[in-house]
C-alpha cells in the first residue's frame, strides 16, 4: 500500500523528518519553485501538514487542500497557523506544550542574569584587554530582592516564577484572569503592574488580543530603573517604542529572545550596551527540541492510526 501524503511547510529536524518518512510520503513546500502548482497537485491527496512556529500554515494553504484533516505544529506558540481558517475548514491543529517549559524558563533566567550582571559586556571587556588597560569592570545590578511582574502566568510563566523565587525575587503577575490558587499578587492592569515592578517578563501567546499589549505607555511606565524581558513573541511589544526607550534610557535595559520581523533585528538595537539578545533560542537545546519533535510525530501518528490527538489546540 502506498504511504499517505504529508505536506511539510518548512524544514523539520532530522529526527522528525526520518520518523515521518517511515509512515508518510513527504512533500517539501519550502523547496517547491511553483508553490501554487504543488498545492494544486496535492489538493486531492494531502490530509496532513507538519509545520513549525515560523512557517505556520496560511489560509491560502489550508483552503487549497480540501482533504486536509490535521496540522501538527512544532512549538507551543501556534500564532503562525491560521486557526480561524483551520476551524472553518474543520481541520484539527496540534502544538508541543509543556515539554519546553523548563528550558524556556531556564533561558529566561539566563537572560535576566546576563542583563543585570552585564555578563556578555564584561566578557567582551576582558577579551578586548580592557581589564588590564582600564582596570576593574564597572559595578552592575543583581536580581535578589527585586520585584518581577510576569505577563502571562501560564505553563512557562509558572516555571519562571518558581525560579525567580529561588533567586529571592518577589513575583507578581498580569493576565486576563486572576488565578486564585496561585500565591502571587495579581494585577488586572498591565500598565499599573509595569509601574510597580523592577522587571517585566513577557511570556503570553502571540494573538490578536496580545498584539502590541506591551505598548509605549506600558514601556514608559516601567521607568529608567527597570528592565524588560521578552521571551514570548515580538508581536506583543511595540518594538519602535522599545528601541526609542532603550536609546533614550527611558528604561534601563532589555533582554530579547524574539523580535517583530525575525530573523531581522532592528539595526538600532545592535550598538546598544543595555540590551542582551538571542536569536529565538528559548527552546533550542538538544533535549527539548527532541521532545518537541517527538510530539509533532506522535500527534500525526495518533491521527493516522485513528487514536485521540495528544495535544490539540483546535
Ligand atoms: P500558556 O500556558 O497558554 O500561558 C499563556 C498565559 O498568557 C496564560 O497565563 C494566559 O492567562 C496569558 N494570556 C493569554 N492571553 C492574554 C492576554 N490577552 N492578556 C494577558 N494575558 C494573556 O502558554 P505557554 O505554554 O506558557 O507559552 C506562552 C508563549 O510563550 C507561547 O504561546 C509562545 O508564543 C511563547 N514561547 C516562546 C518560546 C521561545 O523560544 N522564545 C518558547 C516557548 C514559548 P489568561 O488566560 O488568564 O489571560
Ligand atoms: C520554537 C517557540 O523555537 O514553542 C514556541 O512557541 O517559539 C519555540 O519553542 C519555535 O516555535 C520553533 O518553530
Amino acid at each position: 500500500m502506498s504511504k499517505p501524503d504529508l505536506l511539510m511547510i518548512g524544514p523539520q529536524n532530522d529526527d522528525v523528518t526520518s520518523a515521518l518518512e517511515e509512515r508518510f510520503k513527504i512533500h517539501r513546500y519550502w523547496e517547491a519553485e511553483d508553490k501554487q502548482a504543488l498545492l494544486k497537485d496535492l489538493s486531492d491527496k494531502v490530509r496532513h501538514i507538519a509545520t513549525g512556529g515560523s512557517h505556520g500554515a496560511s489560509r491560502e494553504i489550508i483552503e487549497a487542500l480540501p482533504k486536509l484533516e490535521l496540522i501538527s505544529s512544532f512549538g507551543v506558540g501556534y500564532d503562525a497557523v491560521d486557526v480561524t481558517a483551520a476551524r472553518e475548514a474543520g481541520v484539527r491543529v496540534t502544538n508541543t506544550p509543556d515539554v519546553l517549559n523548563d528550558c524556556v524558563a531556564e533561558v529566561t533566567l539566563g537572560l535576566m542574569i546576563s542583563l543585570a550582571h552585564r555578563i556578555p559586556q564584561a566578557d567582551r571587556y576582558l577579551r578586548d584587554g580592557k581589564w588590564e588597560s582600564e582596570g576593574s569592570y564597572p559595578l552592575t545590578d543583581e536580581l535578589t530582592g527585586k520585584r518581577a511582574g510576569i505577563l502571562g502566568l501560564g505553563r512557562i510563566g509558572k516555571e519562571i516564577a518558581r525560579r525567580l523565587q529561588a533567586f529571592k525575587m518577589e513575583v507578581v503577575y498580569h493576565g486576563r484572569n486572576r488565578q486564585p490558587y496561585e500565591p502571587y499578587p495579581y494585577y488586572d492592569d498591565l500598565e499599573t503592574m509595569a509601574r510597580e515592578v523592577d522587571w517585566l517578563i513577557v511570556i503570553a501567546p502571540g494573538s490578536r488580543s496580545t498584539d502590541g499589549i506591551v505598548s509605549r505607555q506600558v514601556i514608559e511606565a516601567l521607568g529608567p530603573e527597570s528592565y524588560l524581558v521578552n521571551i514570548a513573541r515580538g508581536s506583543l511589544v511595540d518594538e519602535d517604542a522599545l528601541v526609542e526607550a532603550l536609546v533614550s534610557r527611558k528604561i534601563k535595559g532589555a533582554a530579547l529572545d524574539v523580535f517583530a520581523a525575525e530573523p531581522k533585528v532592528p539595526a538600532r538595537l545592535i550598538p546598544l550596551d543595555n540590551v542582551v539578545m538571542l536569536p529565538h533560542t528559548g527552546s533550542a537545546t538538544h533535549k527539548t527540541r527532541k521532545m518537541m519533535g517527538d510530539l509533532v510525530v506522535k500527534n500525526l501518528l495518533a491521527h493516522l492510526d485513528g487514536n485521540p490527538l495528544i495535544s490539540p489546540v483546535v
